[in-house]
Parts: C-alpha cells; sequence; structure tokens
C-alpha cells in the first residue's frame, strides 16, 4: 500500500513510520507539507496514496487558548483540505482525533456515538475538524485518543521522569481521569486498522483502564523506583488557564467488534520505563 502518514515527525508520526516500513510511505512533514497553505490538498494529491494517516496537528493545548484561530485553521481548515484531497484521489482517511472533544461529565468510558460538548479551544478544533472530515471525505475514520506518550518529542510521562530524579515535591492533578495511551501501541493498532479493516465512522483508540494524572505520576515515579514525594493537587491549584474534561476514559467499543484491543496502560508504561531506562544505561556504559 501507499500511505502518506502527515505529521511524519511528530510524537505519533515516528512511531508510525517504524510499524508501516514494508509500506510505501509518503512522509508528509512541515514546511514542504503545511496544512495551512491550499496547496497542502495539491500535496496530497500528487502523493496519490491508498491510506493517508493523519497526524499533523495544532497540539499545544495551553497555547490554543491564546490563538483559536490557528488552532481552528491546522486542525479544522487544514484537515479539511487533507480529506478533500483524499475523497479526489479515492485514498481512505486515518483521522487522529482527542478525547477533548468531551465535556467530561458523563462519569462512566464515553463511547463512540456519545454527544461531543468540547471545553477548551483545542478540543473544539478537533471537533471541527471531525466533522469537516466526514462531510469532505466518505472513506473516513476518525481515531481518538488520549494522553499520548512516547520515545518521541515531549510529552508527560518523560517530563515526571526527569522531575523525579529532583528532590523537590511533585504537585500533579488528581480530579482528571482519562487514559494513557503508548504511542508505539497506538501506532501497531493504526497498522492493524490499516491493514485488516474498513472500518469507517468514528472509533476510539486508547490504552485500557484508566488513572488520574496523580495515580499516572505516582506510577511512572514507582517505575522509576523514586523516592520523590508525589502530591495530589485539583486542577484549580495547578495554575493552568485551560478547561480540561474531569473524566475522559474511552471505551474501545468499535475496535474491539473489529477483534483490535490495546493493551492495559500500567503494562505499556512499565515496558516504556524499562525501555527509556536501558537505552539511558547503554548510552552511559
Ligand atoms: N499528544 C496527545 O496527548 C494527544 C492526545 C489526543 C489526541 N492527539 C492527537 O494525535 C495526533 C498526533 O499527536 P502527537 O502527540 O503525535 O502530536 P505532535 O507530536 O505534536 O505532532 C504533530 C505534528 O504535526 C505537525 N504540524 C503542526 N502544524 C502543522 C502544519 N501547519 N502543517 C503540517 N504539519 C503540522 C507538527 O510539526 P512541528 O513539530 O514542526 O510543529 C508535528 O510534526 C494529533 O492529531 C493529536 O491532535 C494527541
Amino acid at each position: 500500500m501507499r500511505i502518506l502518514i502527515t505529521g511524519a515527525d511528530g510524537q505519533l508520526g515516528h512511531e508510525l513510520q517504524l510499524v508501516l516500513n514494508k509500506h510505501r510511505l509518503v512522509l508528509g512533514v512541515w514546511p514542504e507539507f503545511d496544512l495551512l497553505k491550499d496547496d497542502a490538498e495539491q500535496y496530497v494529491r500528487e502523493a496519490d496514496p491508498d491510506v493517508i494517516i493523519h497526524a499533523a496537528a495544532y497540539t499545544n493545548v495551553e497555547r490554543a487558548e491564546q490563538e483559536p484561530d490557528m488552532a481552528m485553521a491546522v486542525n479544522a481548515e487544514g484537515t479539511e483540505r487533507v480529506a478533500r484531497a483524499a475523497s479526489k484521489v479515492g485514498a481512505r482517511l486515518i483521522c487522529l482525533s482527542t478525547d477533548y472533544v468531551f465535556d467530561g461529565q458523563k462519569g462512566t468510558p464515553y463511547e463512540e456515538t456519545d454527544k461531543p460538548n468540547p471545553l477548551n479551544a483545542y478540543g473544539r478544533s478537533k471537533l471541527e475538524g471531525e466533522r469537516r472530515a466526514l462531510a469532505s471525505c466518505s472513506n473516513t475514520l476518525i481515531v481518538r485518543t488520549a494522553w499520548l506518550y512516547g520515545r518521541y518529542g515531549n510529552n508527560f510521562v518523560k517530563t515526571i521522569m526527569q522531575r523525579a530524579a529532583e528532590p523537590s515535591e511533585l504537585r500533579v492533578v488528581a480530579d482528571q481521569r482519562g487514559c494513557p495511551t503508548h504511542a508505539g501501541d497506538l501506532a501497531a493498532v493504526l497498522a492493524r486498522v490499516t491493514e485488516e479493516t474498513d472500518v469507517r465512522g468514528v472509533a476510539h483508540a486508547t490504552g485500557a483502564g484508566d488513572c488520574s494524572w496523580y495515580e499516572f505520576a505516582c506510577a511512572i515515579v514507582s517505575l522509576m523506583g523514586a523516592s520523590v514525594a508525589v502530591s495530589p493537587i485539583t486542577a484549580g491549584e495547578s495554575g493552568s488557564a485551560v478547561r480540561r474534561p474531569p473524566y475522559s476514559v474511552l471505551a474501545n467499543r468499535v475496535l474491539a467488534r473489529a477483534g483490535i484491543t490495546m493493551p492495559h496502560w500500567k503494562g505499556a508504561l512499565t515496558r516504556f520505563v524499562r525501555e527509556v531506562r536501558s537505552a539511558v544505561s547503554v548510552e552511559r556504559s
């Protein structure tokens, strides 16, 4: 298959390159591929892919509050450009989205059919991107994921691993629950979705199980064998001006029906911390 990966140099994009390496890959990387420009559509048409995995996005949740128009331009208008081109070349579009399309009031895991109601600018821009993708390309699958971490780029796990080595106490939000998701595991699932299914519509793909950011941080510190104190705080005490859903746990119902499941977040985290620590000890020796 000929597969275009947009955002190929991002956290997920890097992992996708590894798991899809037996295919002919086109790597859509800024600035040659720029979602803000009209010629993004031409870029996709010239790449002429069978499948597009659209992982490029404006992902800075905090900054999106200051520049909501930019977030909307990249995540909604840019996604629409990709979707229009996908439709023209007859490609399947697999488009990444987020748990932040929900308001977190449900209290039980969100299913693909639940009504979104985003609380922040990033969530609104991603939801608009979902709608435009589905409207512009009939062969679209929206894949909502959450709390991503992996080897590439900055993420919560890497931050806590660095901070665990410092003496000062860690204060971590305990009143938001979600599903930590290993980018490598998500990439592997996206490869199976690409190769084995023709699912369309919306699917959730997050690590199994759920936790609060505080529980997630405690698990990281414990796996590190570190002794730094971790204290729970409320979202209000965190100093973030961004409203986030208090409960954005997703149920991966659609993928389960296709026989595809994701590993539990605790096992994935254990693997990840081990890998990072052994890579560091190899570097040191
Ligand atoms: N990270 C999470 O916790 C999380 C949670 C839920 C959903 N998601 C979704 O999952 C997908 C992958 O996330 P990720 O963590 O891999 O994101 P990431 O590491 O931030 O990668 C996003 C990529 O998009 C590129 N990009 C940004 N603006 C662009 C533009 N105007 N034109 C072309 N490319 C542009 C970035 O390039 P530069 O680096 O050069 O800016 C980067 O390579 C995204 O759709 C995201 O919304 C992520």
